[in-house]
């Protein structure tokens, strides 16, 4: 029997539901659903057909990509009217000039002028967005493969068309090429770019499109296997785009017909959760360091896509998310909820054994240690290694590298070295923010070493440690809060302490974190390789 049921949708109409799609899920996968299109629901303008910024703050301008995630959860309500008219506008606004380098991407939002204008230069990554192939295109295929019923013919015509075009604009991507980054070492893009190739390829008997997304999608293999690692590793919000992208890998191949997507996903996407059980502290509610790539220090203040994983296996409640996530920061990434929630239970069956323990309470003290390799970024692989005790992570990596702030070059979101600990009531963290092309690293319990190989007289080491809400001042390592820190070194033990705050300070908070800065810099005349080594206790 079908449930029909009103719900109050958007802009607070009632909108007739039905309930059978929705219930058939498992009740966290319900929940993530239902609680982000609810969030999701008082951003969409109706008149237009688009959601609204979901961060606010936009002056009223919407967004392609959220639109896109909310109508896949409308065609999960069973509400084709809406999700059609969302999909038919953002195709409408596809990049349609194949001699552009963003043909067959998705704009950003309605209101951006033309890109590649006088007025509107095109800026890969601001202006126009490559991933955003990737992330629009995945979502029409989970939208075609899951709901083929509740969409129209013409408008499944118009989205293979699109998936088409994207994936024609994709092909143009070469990294090092007019300054684009993707090699197959871009774990997040890497994956979905495979997929959407062979997957459109095979839908349209287009063995070119389907040969080039296997081809593709064996170097990505061929990169994992070398340390079952993804070179992207360890990122609460990229490690979930990564799963996502595997997820689509195990899914939507055929398991007969030599996909090598379908071959080695179910393996891929076991590794790499068994690398996230053990950095994943349950207590603390984190992924222990070192982060590739973080857009936060601490998951329990930020909106990760991990986190929404860990709800749909665990629960909200178990999950790094509060009560209500929209106020998080990185607050848009819950807008991802209705992929996570639609692929939930598929993903449920494909976990390694144990998973779900481990997640939620700690497996013991224990050290993580793992390899991970970026080409052409990284000279060597990197080499990794995590402490995880009851109130205390410390979790390091080795890299040598050509640029610095890791392959995406942003020293905010690179944490090479990082500690996080309880106080009772906050987590506090101390990260080394990079400054170098090498570092050379040692994680012992209770103790973290840090060197630069090819560091100099100019070398700093400068620690962004956490400003803790229970104790507002911090005029050196006596006052943090919840551990004991001894540091030693061939540094000038005498450190320059700041404070970096929203409203004022030295500088600026990082990815919405307001932190105090203890850098070291090196002694008069110094020679030699700089040196620094922190003892904790608590
Ligand atoms: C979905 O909505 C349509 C009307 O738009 C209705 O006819 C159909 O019964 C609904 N499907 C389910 C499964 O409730
Ligand atoms: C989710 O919403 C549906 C109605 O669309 C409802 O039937 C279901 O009980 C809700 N599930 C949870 C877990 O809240
Ligand atoms: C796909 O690209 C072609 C140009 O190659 C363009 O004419 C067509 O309108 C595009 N289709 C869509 C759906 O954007
Ligand atoms: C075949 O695919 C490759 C890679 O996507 C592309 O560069 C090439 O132009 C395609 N050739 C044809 C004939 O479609
Ligand atoms: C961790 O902290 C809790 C609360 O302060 C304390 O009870 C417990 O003994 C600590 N564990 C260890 C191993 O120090
Ligand atoms: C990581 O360890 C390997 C030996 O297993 C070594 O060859 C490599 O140089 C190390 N990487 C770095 C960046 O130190
Ligand atoms: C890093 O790699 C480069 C290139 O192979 C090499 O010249 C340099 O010595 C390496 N640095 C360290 C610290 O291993
Ligand atoms: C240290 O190395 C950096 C980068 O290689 C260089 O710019 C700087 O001048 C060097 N400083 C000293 C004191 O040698
Ligand atoms: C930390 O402080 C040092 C010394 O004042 C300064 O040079 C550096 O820019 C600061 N770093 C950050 C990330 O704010
Ligand atoms: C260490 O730094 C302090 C403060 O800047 C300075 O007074 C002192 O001379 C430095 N010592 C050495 C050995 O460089």
């Amino acid at each position: 029997m079908l449930v029909t049921l009103l719900l109050l949708g958007a802009a607070g109409l009632p909108a007739l539901t039905s309930a059978s799609y929705v219930t058939s899920m498992s009740p966290n996968a319900q929940g993530l659903l239902n609680e982000s299109m609810a969030w999701m629901d008082t951003f969409y303008d109706r008149d237009l057909g688009y959601l609204y910024d979901v961060e606010g703050g936009a002056a009223l301008r919407h967004e392609t990509r959220s639109s896109a995630w909310y109508a896949l959860g409308l065609l999960a309500r069973n509400d084709s009217t809406e999700a059609e008219r969302i999909i038919t506008n953002i195709i409408g606004a596809q990049f349609k000039d194949p001699s552009k380098q963003w043909y067959g991407d998705y704009q950003k939002y309605p209101e951006e002028p033309e890109v590649g204008t006088a007025a509107y230069p095109a800026s890969i990554y601001n202006s126009w967005d490559p991933n955003w192939r990737g992330f629009v295109g995945t979502t029409f295929v989970v939208m075609l493969e899951e709901f083929p019923d509740l969409i129209s013919e013409a408008v499944q015509e118009l989205m293979l068309e699109s998936l088409f075009n994207a994936t024609v604009g994709d092909s143009y991507r070469v990294g090092g090429v007019d300054d684009d980054n993707l090699y197959p070492s871009y774990s997040n893009p890497a994956l979905m770019r495979a997929f959407v190739s062979g997957w459109t390829g095979r839908r349209l008997g287009d063995q070119n499109m389907t040969d080039a997304g296997e081809q593709y999608a064996q170097e990505i293999v061929d990169l994992f296997v070398r340390h079952n690692t993804l070179s992207e590793f360890n990122s609460g919000t990229y490690t979930g785009v990564s799963l996502f992208g595997l997820l689509l890998w195990c899914k939507y191949l055929p398991a007969a017909g030599g996909s090598v997507m379908s071959a080695y996903g179910p393996k891929m996407l076991r590794d790499t959760w068994s690398a996230v059980a053990q950095l994943w502290h349950p207590g603390m509610r984190n992924m222990a360091g070192p982060w590739d790539r973080a857009y936060g220090y601490d998951m329990n203040r930020y909106v990760s896509l991990m986190a929404l994983w860990m709800w749909t296996l665990i629960g909200k409640e178990h999950s790094s998310l509060i009560n209500k996530p929209q106020v998080m920061s990185h607050s848009a990434d819950w807008a991802w909820s209705p992929l996570m929630a639609v692929l939930a239970d598929f993903h449920a069956t494909l976990l390694p054994d144990g998973l779900l323990d481990s997640l939620t309470s700690l497996s013991g003290e224990h050290t993580f240690e793992a390899q991970a390799y970026y080409p052409p970024y990284d000279y060597a692989p990197r080499n990794i290694t995590t402490w995880l005790s009851e109130n205390v992570t410390i979790g390091a990596e080795s890299y040598n590298e050509t640029v610095v702030g890791g392959p995406s070059t942003s020293q905010e979101s690179f944490n090479p070295a990082v500690v996080q600990w309880t106080t009772g009531s906050e987590i506090g963290f101390l990260s080394l923010y990079p400054t170098e092309r090498s570092l050379d690293v040692q994680v012992a319990p209770w103790r973290l070493d840090l060197s630069y190989p090819e560091g100099n007289a100019s070398s700093i080491f400068t620690l962004v440690v956490s400003a803790f809400a229970d104790g507002r001042s911090v005029n050196g390592w006596e006052e943090v809060k919840g551990i004991s820190v001894k540091v030693s070194g061939n540094v000038n033990t005498t450190h320059s302490l700041s404070f970096a705050g929203q409203m004022g300070g030295q500088s600026k908070p990082l990815r919405d974190f307001e932190f105090w800065n203890f850098t070291y810099v090196m002694p008069d005349g110094f020679q030699g390789v700089p040196q620094l080594s922190l003892e904790f206790s608590i």
